[in-house]
């Protein structure tokens, strides 16, 4: 909630008011709901549901027919929570949006084209966000750090800036909620909690670039552009070349110590939430990434480059643990790991891994041989280490789940054949839809086939 003791609720696009409703009898304290449509048949087909939820919702609930955009306009730091939940993109909402919330107020918005984050059409991307996606496993952490990075953008227009509380990828869409401030003097940090990404074409390392930098002196502090390139024209691992991302936010995508109190508090009230299995693992994992590392690396891509058979997850986290460095999980892939172990690192521990599971030899310009051409600089250690279990994998509780409902979220559009391609926008149910003639699978699997798929046209690998 805001920083108001009786906050008022602003949801832009509210449709049925299906949303609205809910805020106003689920949430306590909640003094105000502003309900807004475009079209005329939902602000009726809202107006009917307030009636319909008795005399509570009608103090509570207001139903307008305006464009969200100059309502918001005309409505500077008046709410204390913006809620944007639009079909698709919510791009053309973001500059408007972030006017409107009040001090320390929260902006929840949802992005649902994910093919354009994830990179299916980066031009498409730079245009509605101002950032390039890149194609890679980490694409939907990517997508949430491109979305939290245009708000941030757009903020900054108004002297403004966000912190994020809680970014989450779900499903088949993002949401991120930000507080907003005020302040012309934090506002010249934000080129620090921006970077490029990139992204070698031939293996998995990815480097990252911040925009900007600061230098100390005396009791001065100066901002500058930040130093670069971070990367050789050619990856130091492989020899290929990058594509460069971004910028995304790469300061924390949540507050922890939030993050850990709602997971507490929902724990308590768990009568309260029917999804509250779902809800327990996303908050569960979010909880233990590791929130000053952006994005990600695959175990499974690491292997499929170097054409080697697979460690366990528990052996190449132990490998990495012992070598010094920290690495957790990642809520957006049950195959991500964040790690602070810079790539070279990386690839030392699963060149000590090869040397005892041979592989069949490779054409030596291929990337993995030349990876493997190079020796280790340390011994990988992959003997058990005491916290490569994740806590939720001690306590045995889910990290992800399927979704239990058929038919659950957007399909591929009509005529077209589903193929692994979609796996990587629409996650692994719609392989498994009805269109596909299968069951749904349990999500839950840490470690499916190493295979991926061939190198897509940008060059970068995706499973
Ligand atoms: C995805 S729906 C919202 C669903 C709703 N939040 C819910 O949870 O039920 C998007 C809604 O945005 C409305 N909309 C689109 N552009 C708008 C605009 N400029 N101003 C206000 N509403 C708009 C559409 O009419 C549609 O009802
Ligand atoms: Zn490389």
């Amino acid at each position: 909630m805001g920083h108001s003791c009786h906050p008022s609720l602003y949801e832009a696009l509210a449709a049925s008011g299906l949303r609205a409703l809910r805020y106003a009898r689920e949430v306590e304290g909640i003094a105000k709901v502003i309900a807004l449509d475009i079209e005329q048949a939902s602000v009726e087909a809202c107006r009917k549901n307030i009636e319909f939820n008795g005399p509570m919702a009608c103090s509570k609930v207001e139903a307008n027919q305006a464009d969200a955009r100059v309502y918001m306009l005309t409505h500077p730091k008046e709410f204390d929570v913006v809620d944007i939940d639009p079909y698709g993109s919510p791009s053309t909402f973001l500059d408007s949006a972030v006017q409107s919330v009040s001090d320390g107020g929260i902006l929840m918005c949802t992005a649902t084209d994910m093919a354009v984050l994830c990179g299916t059409s980066a031009e498409v991307c730079y245009s509605k966000y101002g950032s390039y996606p890149v194609k890679g496993k980490y694409c939907h952490e990517m997508a949430l750090r491109i979305l939290l990075a245009s708000i941030e953008s757009h903020a900054n227009r108004y002297k403004r800036y966000i912190v994020p509380v809680l970014s989450v990828h779900m499903d088949f869409y993002i949401r991120v909620f930000v507080r907003i401030f005020t302040s012309a003097g934090e506002i010249k940090n934000a080129p620090l909690k921006l970077s490029y990404v990139y992204q070698c074409v031939g293996c998995d390392s990815f480097h990252l670039q911040t925009l900007g930098r600061v230098v100390t002196k005396n009791n001065s502090v100066k901002h500058y552009p930040g130093f670069g390139p971070t990367v050789p024209q050619e990856c130091a691992d492989c020899g290929k070349r990058f594509n460069m991302g971004g910028p995304i936010w790469s300061a924390p995508m949540h507050d922890q110590d939030w993050v850990l109190s709602i997971l507490e508090n929902v724990k308590s009230m768990r009568e309260r939430y029917p999804a509250y299995e779902k809800i327990l693992a996303v908050l569960t994992t979010i909880s233990e990434e590791l929130h000053d590392v952006p994005l990600f690396v695959s175990l499974h891509n690491l292997c499929a480059t170097l054409k080697c058979t697979s460690p366990s997850a528990v052996m190449f986290r132990s490998a990495v643990l012992n070598a010094g460095y920290r690495i957790s999980g990642s809520h957006v892939n049950p195959l991500g790991l964040k790690s602070d172990a810079p790539m070279e690192v990386i690839w030392d521990i699963m060149r000590c891994w090869v040397k005892n599971h041979p592989i069949k030899a490779q054409p030596p310009d291929h990337p993995g041989s030349v990876i493997l051409s190079k020796e280790p600089k340390i011994q990988a250690n992959f003997s058990r280490a005491v916290a490569s279990l994740s806590k939720a994998q001690v306590k045995k509780v889910k990290r992800f789940l399927p979704n239990r409902e058929k038919n659950w979220g957007p399909k591929v559009r009509a005529g077209r054949q589903i193929t692994s391609k979609h796996v990587s926008i629409y996650g692994p149910n719609v392989l498994n839809s009805d269109e596909n003639g299968g069951d749904p699978v349990e999500t839950n699997n840490e470690e499916p086939s190493a295979k991926r798929q061939k190198a897509d046209n940008n060059g970068v690998t995706q499973s």
